[in-house]
């Protein structure tokens, strides 16, 4: 289904839960408090039968996220229905990755077919200081572990903030040198606890490519620009939603935990979706793909979102 600036949307964020067993600094405050309830999450069988209306908008590909997904109470359950739609539909997972090493096996059974796994630094102690709680060997093994459990072109997500992790991008980067993953580089957004976070926090991933300086551009995933460097077997991306903005290609709508549909992440309209079946239920979709703004405006001002990152999944 096309939307009315004409970009086709196939793709959708079912965000699962607002928890998570990290406290990133970026994304939840310190005592990480969890503003909905258990009954305000949707269950397993809503989420299916969101998922279920927007393949038949014509969405392709679904991504679930958090909060951290893998905390989710009938996670595998949910993948195992999405694939009943339609075995063809790309079934992807965000996930920090500190739980993966005892479920990947199983999420491959699911029907997951790939993986992206949230890492900020190579560094023991700077991952501890950026997920307040976490451990990095958890993360490591957690990637050895997709990788065992036959997940191919995992991505790494690394979120650049200046002056905290911004020295560690050539060791990260060196994560896709001998195996076949793509790491990515992300621009911190000012949104919700960012947006008032000091200018030199925000470093453009122009920082990024001084760092590959002669190898070219290999193409392009959705929103990242890849590259190869030399003798690497897996690829460097960088995502810049600030400096050089994608919402031109733009493909995706977002769901909430409790069930709002954010055409944007960046504008705070939302759509509930909650207690809507069948015809409705598409009617309301169609709506928000309908009413996707053309573009965000966080280069002008912060974002205006009062939802954290835990509760929309990125
Ligand atoms: N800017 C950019 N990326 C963010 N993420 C969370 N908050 C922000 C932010 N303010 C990322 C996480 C994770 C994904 C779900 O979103 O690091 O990779
Ligand atoms: Fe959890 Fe991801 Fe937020 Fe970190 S960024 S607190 S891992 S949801």
């Amino acid at each position: 289904m096309k939307d009315r600036f004409g970009r086709k949307i196939e793709y959708l964020r079912l965000s699962v839960t607002d928890r998570c067993n990290l406290r990133c600094i970026y994304c939840m405050a310190e005592d990480g408090v969890c503003k909905l309830r258990h009954g305000d999450i949707l269950s397993i069988e809503e989420l299916t039968e969101i998922a279920a209306a927007s393949y038949d908008l014509g969405i392709r590909k679904i991504r679930l996220t958090g909060g951290e997904p893998l905390v989710r109470k009938g996670i595998l359950p949910l993948c195992r229905n999405i694939k009943a739609i339609d075995p063809a539909i790309e079934l992807d997972m965000t996930t920090n990755g500190s739980l993966l090493s005892e479920c990947a096996q199983e999420l491959k059974e699911a029907g997951v077919d790939r993986l992206n796994i949230s890492l900020d630094t190579l560094d023991p102690d700077t991952y501890r200081s950026i997920t307040r709680c976490g451990e990095i060997g958890r993360v490591l093994e957690g990637i050895k572990a997709a990788g065992s459990a036959g997940f191919a072109h995992t991505k790494i997500n690394t979120v650049l903030i200046g002056g905290v992790n911004d020295n560690d991008i050539f060791d990260i980067m060196r994560l896709a040198k001998d195996s076949d993953v793509s790491v990515r580089f992300i621009e911190l957004m000012p949104m919700h606890i960012t947006a008032c976070w000091d200018k030199s926090r925000f470093v453009t991933a122009e920082v990024v490519e001084r760092h590959l300086r002669s190898t070219d551009l290999v193409g392009f995933d959705g929103v990242a620009r890849l590259y190869r460097p030399q003798g690497f077997v897996g690829t460097v991306g960088i995502i810049s939603p600030l400096s050089q903005s994608f919402c031109d290609r733009c493909n995706k709508i977002r769901v909430t935990p409790d069930g709002k549909l954010k055409p944007c992440l960046h504008s705070d309209e939302e759509i509930d979706l909650r207690g809507l079946h069948g015809e409705a239920l598409k009617e309301a979709i169609s709506q928000g793909i309908q009413n996707k703004p053309m573009c965000h405006h966080l280069n002008e001002a912060t974002s205006t979102g009062t939802r954290s990152m835990n509760e929309i999944g990125g």
